[in-house]
């Protein structure tokens, strides 16, 4: 089933368009990676699903996004607040706050008024077991984040991001920052969190996205040059510009 989709989506920062007519599906509990040359406009793309890019000034929008049926972009959709806690986010350098690991996971619980305070602790624990850091943290829970690994830190806000209970992860560039032993295993995390989570990454290596994920779209200049299985668009890429991004000639 699709869980986002995208007809003729058109992004502009002032009078440049960094998205043109865009048209993909997102198919719900898999991993789509997002691929394509620096400037290409994969984090722009990601930004329309949470609507973060409302936070820049002169950016137009066109077109549709349709997230579980719903258009986020229609004028009447006004639950943004809803729709932040449906769409989590990790990006590139994990970005904790600076508060204890337990408060960095309840933090969005306290926005959006989700649980009484005697759930919290389950659900710290469920949030930092399902990103297996629980064994690790869990005599460290009110240690201040900031001291923990890089690894870690981008475990955790993983674990913020899911405490909330979102649909969808979107993930621009989470291991860029890490090492290849740590990337591995936030790949195999992934795997894991696909049961529950329909998961979107933006990633510059050609391995990870032909290792961890099963849809791929390739982008140029704003453009969707290819959308395919992962398998396909790597052994079999349709188009020239795609064949001549992932055998590395260019980007
Ligand atoms: N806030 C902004 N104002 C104006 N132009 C922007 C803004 N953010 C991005 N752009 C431009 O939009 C285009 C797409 O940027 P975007 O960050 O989405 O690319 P990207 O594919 O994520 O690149 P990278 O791989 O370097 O992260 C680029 O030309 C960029 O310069
Ligand atoms: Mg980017």
């Amino acid at each position: 089933m699709s869980k986002i989709i995208t007809n003729n989506l058109s992004l502009w920062y002032g009078g440049f368009q960094a998205l043109k007519k865009i048209n993909l599906a997102f198919q719900e509990k898999r991993i789509t990676s997002i691929i394509g040359p620096s400037g290409c406009g994969k984090s722009t793309l990601l930004r329309v699903f949470n609507r973060m890019n409302d936070l820049i000034d002169g950016v137009r929008i066109e077109g549709e996004v349709l997230i579980d049926s719903a258009d986020i972009l229609d004028g009447d959709f006004s639950d943004l607040v809803k729709l932040r806690k449906k769409v989590g986010m990790v990006f590139q350098r994990p970005n904790p706050f600076p508060l204890s690991v337990y408060e960095n996971i309840i933090f969005g619980l306290k926005v959006h008024h989700l649980v009484e305070k005697s759930e919290r602790e389950q659900i710290v624990r469920e949030s930092l077991e399902s990103v297996m850091l629980w064994n690790d943290l869990k005599d460290k829970l009110h240690r201040n984040a900031l001291g923990l690994s890089l690894e870690q830190k981008q475990r955790l806000c993983i674990a913020r991001a899911i405490a909330v209970e979102p649909d969808i992860l979107l993930m621009d560039e989470p291991c860029s920052a890490l090492d290849p032993q740590a990337t591995l295993k936030i790949e195999g995390l992934m795997q894991r969190l696909k049961n529950d989570y329909t998961i979107v990454i933006v990633t510059h290596n050609m391995q990870q996205a032909a290792r961890a994920s099963d849809d791929a779209g390739f982008m140029l200049l704003g453009e969707l040059i290819e959308f395919d299985r992962t398998v396909e668009m790597f052994t079999a890429p349709k188009d020239k510009r795609t064949e001549d991004y992932i055998t590395g000639r260019y980007g």
